[in-house]
């Protein structure tokens, strides 16, 4: 097949179930009639020539159901393989009727693609119905993150490399603009260079020091000081941290030096800000195959580790690190703060 755009017309003639709910629309390229139908309930089918080539059923509406249905329909036109229903879900918005978050705004710097903790934040947090602000590093970033932000219905999308002056003081006058305030913010970053990353901490070089700690830790500590003046009380401040701050992590070197300063940042951001009903927590997620680990070396054996270790003997997700990060920055978690949260199966209070 070419890969020529597909023209999708609502299909008048379709039976439609109690109530007309399901709609269905009908796209015809060369010999091919490719249809798609939708319920409200965010279920939905794609078929080409009266076969079926893929169902959805956790959108959180029609129309998102429509919009995953006809991305598949491109991929399949353009002779791309055609994702499974189960790949596919785990990069969607889950379905969540509860909107606990409804009318909140928030920010996510860290999405980098589908597998990155930011984007599970994301997905929990547009699922219980906050708004969300993203950023994507650069332009070669931008391809990946601008159509995760789409699905996300985010208003705000802007680039931001921390170490651009003047790009994280631009998000936050953005989102003074168009928002007036803030209710929560995600900052999940981290940068070291690789040989001060792979090297041991004892060799560091001062500019390998200097920039993991920027990147990774000073980078939150002003996020903090630009989202103040835009938060009231309720509102939650999250960055991502990790066990090798506490213990010392085989190949984590440097990084769990930024980290343990990242947490104790955390601690006294929150002593801080705390009298104003401003909350801070760092979120300690075990180790996840991401973009960012796969500059650790030997990481297949970290997660091998983590697994047969952990008292609940599996790894986490992003989406369990996405749910319990939405949960404290709701109402019912308006007494914890400064915590270093660990989402990790329990493997911290083994020996
Ligand atoms: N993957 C794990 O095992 C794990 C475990 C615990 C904590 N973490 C932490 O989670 C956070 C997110 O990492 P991830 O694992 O999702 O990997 P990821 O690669 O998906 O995300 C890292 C993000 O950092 C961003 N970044 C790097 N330099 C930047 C800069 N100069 N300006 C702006 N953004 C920059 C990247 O663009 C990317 O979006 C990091 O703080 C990481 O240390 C990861």
């Amino acid at each position: 097949m070419t890969s020529a755009k597909l023209d999708w017309k609502s299909d008048e003639d379709l039976a439609v179930g109690k109530g007309a709910t399901v709609q269905a629309f009908v796209a015809v390229l060369g010999g091919d009639k490719l249809e798609i139908d939708v319920a409200p309930w965010g279920e939905g089918h794609l078929k080409v020539n009266g076969r079926e080539i893929a169902h959805v059923d956790a959108a959180k509406d029609r129309r998102q159901a429509f919009r995953e249905l006809k991305r598949i329909a491109d991929r399949y036109i353009e002779g791309q393989p055609v994702e499974s229903e189960r790949q596919r879900k785990s990069s969607m918005i889950p379905a969540v009727k509860a909107k606990l978050l409804e009318g909140k705004k928030g920010l996510i710097v860290g999405i980098a693609n589908e597998n990155s903790i930011a984007w599970g934040c994301a997905k929990a947090f547009r699922a219980l119905g906050a708004d969300l602000a993203v950023t994507y590093l650069n332009e070669k970033a931008k391809k990946y993150v601008e159509p995760l932000a789409r699905e996300l219905d985010a208003p705000i999308v802007m680039p931001l490399d921390v170490r651009v002056p003047g790009q994280m003081e631009a998000v936050f006058a953005q989102i003074s603009k168009v928002w007036g305030k803030l209710d929560f913010a995600v900052h999940s970053i981290a940068f070291s260079p690789k040989d001060a990353l792979q090297g041991r901490v004892v060799d560091v070089s001062r500019e390998g020091f200097l920039t993991t700690m920027d990147v990774s830790c000073w980078t939150f500590i002003r996020m903090a000081h630009l989202a103040e003046p835009l938060m009231r009380r309720g509102r939650t401040l999250f960055t991502m941290t990790y066990y090798g701050s506490q213990m010392v992590v085989k190949n984590y070197n440097i990084m769990g030096v930024a980290k343990a300063a990242l947490e104790s940042a955390v601690r006294y951001i929150a002593a801080e800000l705390g009298p104003k009903g401003i909350r801070v927590h760092a979120i300690s997620p075990g180790p996840l195959a991401t973009r960012a680990a796969s500059g650790i070396p030997e990481f297949d054996a970290l997660l091998d580790k983590a697994k047969s270790k952990a008292p609940a003997r599996s790894l986490v997700s992003i989406d369990d690190v996405g749910v319990a990060t939405a949960f404290l920055a709701h109402d019912a978690a308006r007494l914890i703060t400064g915590e270093t949260l660990y989402i990790d199966g329990g493997y911290h209070i083994m020996d």
